[in-house]
């Protein structure tokens, strides 16, 4: 086939899409234009399979017959809620028809609005006096180029993906390659102060605190944050450059390269030589450090890493946070610091499960009781950042006891080459990855000494333990008087220590899975005063607060004396069991009447607020539904057939199940939950939960982990239907929604139940009625007839069919338990459920 009958079948298939005002090749618009962000006004819009959209403004047709192309505009990534201003390469044919959506995803290069995405009807202007601007659909101001009155008289899209304002005599006013977001496309310069900041996540644009690459005058400096930030790698212009001229970073075809601006690029310069580009590339810093470049490949249509830029010696240990903070790389495998010679442990890990996410010491570092630091020592360790130097310490003694005298302090390292009273000392204030080193190889000794905090109780503890075992010995020895003294000696201790027991009513020292201790104080002013509340849950009031970098939730229990044995129930069970769907207990705090729960922070909170539209957030596609659900059964599977003990969560429900960015569900307090001996498969306990998911075998108070299976098919329907179990808001008919399962089912019109709000969950009828009849088969009277957990997950993940002899009849009477239960508590408007889950 020539490029003549290409050329054809491109425009015989272009036609259709596109509307009659879009030219084919559109890289310019002129001043007095307005773009509205919806598929009505900019028709140019395209979805792509992984759940991001674009809708171009200008788009600049390549030059060769068809490829990648560079076109600026609105877009967003699944679930699609929020929008950006940005520059993209989209694949597109000679008719500048965007093809290939299921390889050809858009790869974003710049972006105006990165910590303020836009909604649906968000505007963008190129205003008569010349200011392109940004506003969201009420009309707020989000960002502008702030040109007006400069003459600006268009807007264009170059050849090389630079968006650039130009005046009358066609000289350029503003350009996106002035203002890098993450990443650089071939011909664009970084000058002194500029700086590339990877976004935190695929879907969270806003900065990521954490790297940096930028621009000084000697040359690139690439960082990873701390105060003060510790650099990891640099690019250093050639020492010629005495005149303090200014400098810059050009990325070009086959380099990246440090240059003296006034010079030519390849002089004077220092470069990393980088693949001969074949097609279009871009290089981007990404969220772990690393700078790739990427490149389209005509020969499998997707855009792939052809290089990692940043080399670091001796290898790729040296990344900052490959193994997270204090996490140990060796030979690329991550692990705890460990003391040498000794089987005490400071550090456990983040995630048992995620090894590289890293480790937190057991106790943290505390500045009011710097007596109890103590350093450990870890030899053959490297570390990355060798910038901050101790002056005077020379020897490993001396490296040490810098490390003490200043609390700001974390770690040293000492570094040397033959001999060990002729080193470096190098300090840091935050420990990221550490690299275990082969001095042979890297031709240098290193040690880490690490600072830790020994916690007061156990050093007291111990020191009372040798107190009474020197009195005994004494008092053998040198006769009754001294016996005596001894035992009185030790039946006080021991009379002192109970008191502290009895204070404390519980020696929480001993629970599992060490779970960090918090003071009150320090909760306190972590969550600023308990200013910011995300919500109330079960027994208590949820805040937002901080702990270090990381964002946390601290549930307060209101009435400490009521939500006692739920807290210990919930700092027992939670604290020891980790489980990617399950949310991760942080801490805790019991002082006086005052018991504190840490949890990690779910930034999208719980799924009620996506379900049931009270919140206006844009109802979820199917594939976001569909992952909750699994995410749901993988948590609930783990508490009932992967730990030591069943753990029966006994209230599940759309309100403890909680969203992080990406949708990942996480199962949410365990404050109700009751453990379960394997061989007594069931237990008396007070009824709990809350009304609307109770199973029915409640009213015999004989009870299982089934009761959770049977609230996981309610919530099953809620998340497929969009609503309530139990909406009294809507005609009496349609109250209860598992009464009209019933009916729905028994006249195979299961479809009428689907989320109509959502025009992806009508493609996927099929498939959302496959999910009821999953829910059907959870929610059946019989407890012994329903699935387990991970029968749930095999039907869900395709490998299970659904038990074809399930009876949708039976479902009735669950309906009359919980019409009763719902007249018990008789209300007017529908209640928050965390009143009704309160105990009883
Ligand atoms: C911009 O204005 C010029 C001159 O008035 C006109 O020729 C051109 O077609 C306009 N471009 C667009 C995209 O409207
Ligand atoms: C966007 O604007 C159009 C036309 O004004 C309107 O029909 C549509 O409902 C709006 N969309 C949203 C999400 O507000
Ligand atoms: C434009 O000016 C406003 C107000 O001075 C400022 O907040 C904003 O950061 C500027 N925008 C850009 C892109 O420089
Ligand atoms: C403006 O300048 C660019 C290069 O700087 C050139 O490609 C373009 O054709 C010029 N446009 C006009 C209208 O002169
Ligand atoms: C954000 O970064 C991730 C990886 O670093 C990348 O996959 C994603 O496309 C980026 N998003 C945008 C809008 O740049
Ligand atoms: C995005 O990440 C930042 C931290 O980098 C965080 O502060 C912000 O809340 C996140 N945004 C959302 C929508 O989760
Ligand atoms: C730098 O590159 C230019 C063009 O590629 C070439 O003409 C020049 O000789 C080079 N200079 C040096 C010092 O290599
Ligand atoms: C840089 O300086 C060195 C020695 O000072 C000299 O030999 C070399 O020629 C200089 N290079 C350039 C490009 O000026
Ligand atoms: C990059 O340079 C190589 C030779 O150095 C050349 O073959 C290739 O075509 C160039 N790529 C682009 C996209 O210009
Ligand atoms: C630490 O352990 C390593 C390997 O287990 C051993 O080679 C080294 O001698 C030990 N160092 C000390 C100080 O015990
Ligand atoms: C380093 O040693 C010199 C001379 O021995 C002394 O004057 C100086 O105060 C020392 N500096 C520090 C930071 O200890
Ligand atoms: C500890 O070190 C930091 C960083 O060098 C310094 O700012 C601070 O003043 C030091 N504190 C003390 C008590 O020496």
């Amino acid at each position: 086939m020539g490029p003549a009958s290409l050329l054809f079948i491109a425009l015989a298939t272009t036609a259709p899409l596109l509307s009659a005002a879009q030219p084919y090749d559109y890289p310019t618009a002129n001043i007095s234009t307005l773009w509205t962000n919806n598929k009505a006004s900019l028709p140019h819009s395209v979805s792509y399979p992984d759940g991001s959209a674009v809708r171009a403004i200008v788009l600049r047709s390549p030059q060769t017959f068809y490829g990648p192309s560079f076109a600026a505009g609105f877009f967003c990534a699944a679930p699609c809620d929020a929008f950006l201003f940005a520059v993209f390469i989209l694949y597109t044919n000679s008719g500048a028809k965007i093809t290939m959506p299921t390889t050809g995803i858009p790869q974003v290069v710049w972006s105006a609005n990165r910590a303020s995405p836009v909604r649906e009807n968000a505007t963008l202007e190129l205003s008569s006096d010349g200011s392109l601007v940004l506003r969201d659909a009420d009309g707020s101001l989000v960002w502008s180029s702030n040109t007006s009155g400069r003459s600006v008289a268009g807007m264009e899209i170059t050849e090389m993906g630079n968006l650039v304002l130009s005046d009358l005599k066609n000289a350029t006013v503003w350009q996106s390659f002035e203002h890098p977001t993450d990443a650089l496309l071939p011909g664009q310069s970084l000058l002194e102060g500029m700086r590339l900041v990877p976004n935190t996540s695929a879907t969270n644009w806003t900065e990521n605190q954490l790297y940096m690459m930028t621009v000084l005058p000697d040359g690139l400096y690439a960082y990873v944050g701390s105060t003060p930030p510790q650099p990891y790698f640099s690019l250093s212009v050639s020492k010629n450059n005495t005149g303090n001229d200014p400098i810059m970073v050009t990325f070009t075809n086959g380099t990246l390269s440090v240059s003296v601006q006034s010079k030519e690029p390849n002089d004077s310069g220092t470069s990393i030589p980088l693949p001969a580009a074949k097609s279009t590339q871009y290089m981007r810093l990404e969220s772990d450090g690393h700078l790739k470049l990427y490149e389209w490949s005509d020969a499998e249509a997707t855009w792939g890493v052809v290089s990692d830029v940043i080399k670091l010696f001796p290898d790729d240990c040296a990344f900052p946070t490959v193994c997270g903070e204090y996490g140990l790389c060796t030979g690329g495998q991550c692990s705890c610091p460990l003391q040498n010679s000794s089987s005490s442990t400071y550090f456990k890990r983040v995630d048992e499960r995620k090894p590289n996410l890293g480790c937190a010491p057991l106790t943290p570092i505390s500045c009011q009781e710097m007596q109890h630091h103590q350093l450990l020592t870890l030899t053959d360790v490297s570390y990355f950042d060798i910038s901050h130097t101790v002056a005077n310490a020379t020897n490993g003694e001396d490296c040490k006891q810098a490390c003490f005298k200043n609390c700001s302090c974390s770690a040293t390292i000492f570094r040397y080459g033959q001999n060990d009273s002729d080193g470096t000392c190098m300090w840091v204030t935050k420990v990221f990855s550490l690299q275990s080193i082969q001095p042979e190889i890297v031709h240098f000794n290193s040690s880490a000494y690490l600072k830790v905090q020994l916690s007061p109780s156990t050093s007291d503890s111990n020191a009372n333990r040798k107190k009474v075992m020197l009195g005994a010995t004494l008092g053998a020895i040198t006769g009754i008087v001294l016996l005596v003294i001894a035992v009185t000696l030790y039946l006080y201790l021991r009379r002192k220590r109970k008191h502290q027991e009895l204070d404390e009513e519980l020696d929480f020292d001993q629970l599992p899975g060490m779970t960090m201790r918090y003071s009150f104080e320090k909760l306190r002013e972590c969550t600023g005063d308990f200013s910011k509340k995300l919500g109330e849950g079960g027994f208590g009031t949820v805040f937002e607060g901080k702990i270090g970098e990381e964002r946390v939730a601290v549930k307060r229990l209101e009435g400490a004396r009521q939500g006692k044995k739920e807290f210990f129930a919930e700092v027992e069970t939670i604290g020891s069991i980790e489980h990617i769907n399950l949310v991760r207990l942080i801490g805790f705090c019991a002082e006086k009447s005052e018991r504190l729960l840490v949890y990690e922070y779910m930034p999208r909170g719980s799924l009620d607020r996506w379900i049931y539209y009270r919140h206006n957030n844009a109802p979820l596609d199917w594939c976001t539904r569909y992952r909750i659900i699994l995410d749901i059964a993988k948590g609930l599977c783990y508490l009932h057939e992967e730990c030591r003990r069943i753990i029966a969560h006994l209230d599940i429900k759309p309100q403890n199940i909680l969203l992080d960015d990406n949708f990942n569900a996480k199962v949410a307090d365990f404050g109700l939950s009751k453990l379960i001996d394997r061989d007594q498969s069931k237990v008396m306990t007070m009824m709990r939960g809350t009304p609307g998911y109770l199973a029915p075998e409640w009213l015999t108070s004989q009870i299982t982990e089934k009761v959770d299976v049977y609230s996981f098919g309610v919530v099953v329907m809620e998340v497929v239907c969009g609503r309530k179990n139990i909406d009294i808001s809507l005609p009496e008919e349609s109250v209860q929604l598992i009464k009209l399962l019933r009916e729905k089912a028994q006249n195979d019109q299961l479809v009428d139940l689907i989320d109509n709000h959502s025009d992806d969950m009508v493609l996927h009828q099929e498939e959302a009625v496959q999910m009821m009849k999953l829910a059907i088969w959870c929610l059946q009277n019989d407890s012994s007839r329903r699935p387990s957990m991970s029968s749930v997950i095999k039907v869900l993940e395709g490998s299970m069919n659904i038990d074809s002899t399930i009876d949708c009849s039976s479902l009735e009477e669950n309906l009359v338990m919980s019409v009763q239960l719902n007249k018990q508590f008789t209300y007017s408007v529908p209640p928050e459920a965390s009143i009704l889950s309160g105990p009883r």
